[in-house]
């Protein structure tokens, strides 16, 4: 579903990421882990078309989107929940949904995604009328990802969607990736929550210092020394 091949980003002098390749086949979950600053969210906004100084061949469904801009790649359904929620937080949780789907296919289909996303996530239902920036962290996120699936996703890259949350929510916030996937929706699953995300993984990657340095199963990586001693603290 997803391809990358050799990609190289760079911000000015610094060179991001180093050669990473990786793949997303349709109905899976991969996770791409990693410590701060290895890499991770460049490597999401390489595949959404956000980074300018990038080379390196990106495919979706065997179409090359190197040179697709980000809104196109949008509408076919590579859709990114950023790090740190995004929110608006001036706005209501409905007002935040309803910015999600800004795609023509999105607002068409706008009553019956936002009714997905209120069962997947009754407590947005509750407070649909609340004030984004006035809930706690892991309702935010929740938001976060119901604003993501407004957009209709067919492949849904998740940027820390954990980070600072407490344990009860990060195994609902886990609980959910794995309902997306009964949903017929791919995911690319960010996170530095290496033990969990290996759980409900199918496949994973590892990034150091910009490139990858380990990749197979999930129980691959779970058996690894090098990801037990460096990441798993066994
Ligand atoms: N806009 C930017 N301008 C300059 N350097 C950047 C920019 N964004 C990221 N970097 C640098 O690129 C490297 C990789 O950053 P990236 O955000 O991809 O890491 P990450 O793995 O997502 O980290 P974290 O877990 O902290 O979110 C870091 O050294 C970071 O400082
Ligand atoms: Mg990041």
């Amino acid at each position: 579903m997803l391809k990358i091949k050799g990609i190289n980003a760079y911000y000015g002098d610094l060179h991001a990421i180093k050669d990473v390749s990786l793949e997303v086949k349709h109905g899976e979950i991969v996770a791409l882990l990693g410590v701060n600053a290895s890499g991770k969210s460049t490597t999401v906004k390489s595949i959404s078309g956000l980074i300018e100084n990038l080379d390196g061949e990106i495919y979706y469904n065997g179409e090359c989107i190197n040179e697709m801009p980000a809104n196109k790649r949008t509408e076919l359904g590579l859709i990114q929940v950023p790090e740190g929620r995004q929110l608006f937080p001036f706005l209501t949780v409905r007002e935040n949904l309803e910015m999600g789907a800004f795609t023509k296919e999105a607002r068409n289909k706008l009553n019956e995604n936002m009714e997905r996303v209120f069962e997947l996530f009754p407590e947005m239902k509750k407070k649909e009328k609340q004030i984004a920036g006035t809930m706690s962290g892991g309702e935010q996120q929740m938001c976060a990802i119901g604003r993501g699936l407004m957009s209709n996703p067919k492949l849904i890259m998740l940027d820390e969607p954990t980070l600072g949350l407490a344990p009860l929510i990060v195994k609902k916030i886990f609980n959910i990736i794995r309902e997306l996937r009964d949903m017929n929706i791919t995911v690319l699953l960010i996170e530095q929550n290496v033990r969990q995300s290996l759980k409900i993984a199918d496949r994973a990657y590892m990034l150091s210092n910009g490139k990858i340095i380990k990749e197979g199963t999930a129980l691959d990586l779970m058996d690894s020394n090098d990801i037990k001693q460096g990441y798993l603290g066994v």
